[in-house]
């Protein structure tokens, strides 16, 4: 059994879909201030792992907006929880250039094994308005063609995310080894 420490349902119920075999554990840890998800992941699986003895994963994600130099990036949840997506619609109001990425990176530990990390991305563009109620976080402004990823179920949204495909990079890593 895996455990994904997460406190993000929607994060936990994305993983399953591909995983399979997988518990959530919402025990929470530091997410450092740091330069890359990859910083952000290595600091949390380190300590994850000096509290459960089993094989863990976590994952930490950001959206990346072109014509904001890259913003929020890893401060991504910061501003999800302060400015939200209306803050981020208004920040965008005026700007021509709509691209955005989403970038996931997951991480992997068990006992006796060194971490390995898996990354995944998916190029979209920051919309007008809000749509869907689908997904959480950024979904409803972050749009692959003509479609926010809030408009999509789980099946048709791992298809395409960033999580999508770091999970499918972990899940291939464990089938193969
Ligand atoms: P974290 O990976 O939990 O740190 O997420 C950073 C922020 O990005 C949070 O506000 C999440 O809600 C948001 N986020 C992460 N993944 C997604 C996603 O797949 N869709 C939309 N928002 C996301």
């Amino acid at each position: 059994m895996i455990y994904f420490v997460t406190s993000n349902l929607g994060k936990f119920e994305e993983a399953r879909y591909i995983l399979g075999e997988l518990e959530m554990k919402n025990i929470g840890y530091t997410e450092v201030q740091a330069d890359t998800l990859e910083e952000v992941v290595q600091f949390g699986l380190r300590e994850v792992q000096a509290k459960i003895t089993a094989p863990i994963m976590i994952e930490d994600a950001g959206v990346f907006i072109t014509s904001l130099n890259g913003f929020p990036g890893v401060y991504s949840a910061y501003v999800q929880r302060t400015i939200g997506n209306d803050g981020i619609l208004g920040l965008m109001q005026n700007r021509v250039d709509r691209r955005a990425f989403f970038r996931s990176v997951v991480g992997y530990v068990e006992p006796g094994l060194e971490p390995v990390i898996f990354r995944g991305e998916v190029h979209g563009t920051i919309g007008f308005k809000a749509c869907g109620s689908m997904g959480f976080g950024y979904d409803p402004i972050f749009y692959v063609g003509n479609k926010s990823l809030a408009e999509m179920n789980i099946a048709e949204k791992n298809m395409i995310s960033h999580r999508g495909k770091s999970l499918a990079l972990f899940k291939q890593w464990l089938t193969d080894r």
